[in-house]
């Protein structure tokens, strides 16, 4: 009579395991030579404690000249903190400094570097409107996409 709570608590574990494999909680991204992130839109789960976010440089140029990072803002803040970015310069990371619109930022890397960063998830909300973008001067305005936050 040992073995039948055990097997319950299986179950149960291996029920709890499918509820997270079912969460995509990692948006990886990877940027090249060409100024270009691989993908235009990201999906996350409404649900995930922790976000993570891979960045990945496929490219050979160093970070002084192509440098690529990943900023997660509301969509409407991507703009004004792309610009916000570029006065912190090369030793701000081109991240304004304790700016609440900065939900999550990388480092930035250059050519074969790969670089990553976690945030609770609780800083998204389901159906909101976010953006992911490279802040490195000059790169926002193509190096951006769409955020999705699935229910
Ligand atoms: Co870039």
């Amino acid at each position: 009579m040992k073995t039948l709570p055990t097997l319950l608590g299986l179950a149960l574990l291996c029920a709890a395991g499918a509820a997270q494999a079912s969460d995509n909680c990692t948006i990886s991204l990877d940027g090249n030579d060409r100024m270009q992130f691989d993908k235009k839109s990201v999906t996350v789960s409404a649900g995930c404690r922790t976000v993570t976010v891979e960045l990945k440089h496929s490219g050979a140029l160093p970070a002084t000249a192509m440098g690529h990072n990943v900023v997660i803002t509301a969509a409407g803040d991507v703009a004004a903190v792309a610009q916000a970015g570029i006065a912190a310069g090369a030793a701000g990371k081109y991240v304004p400094a304790n700016d609440q619109r900065v939900i999550a930022h990388t480092d930035v890397i250059g050519g074969g570097a790969t670089t990553r960063v976690t945030f609770p998830g609780n800083r998204l909300r389901a159906g909101g409107d976010y953006a992911f973008f490279c802040s490195f001067p000059g790169h926002s305005a193509i190096m951006r996409g769409t955020l999705v936050v699935a229910p």
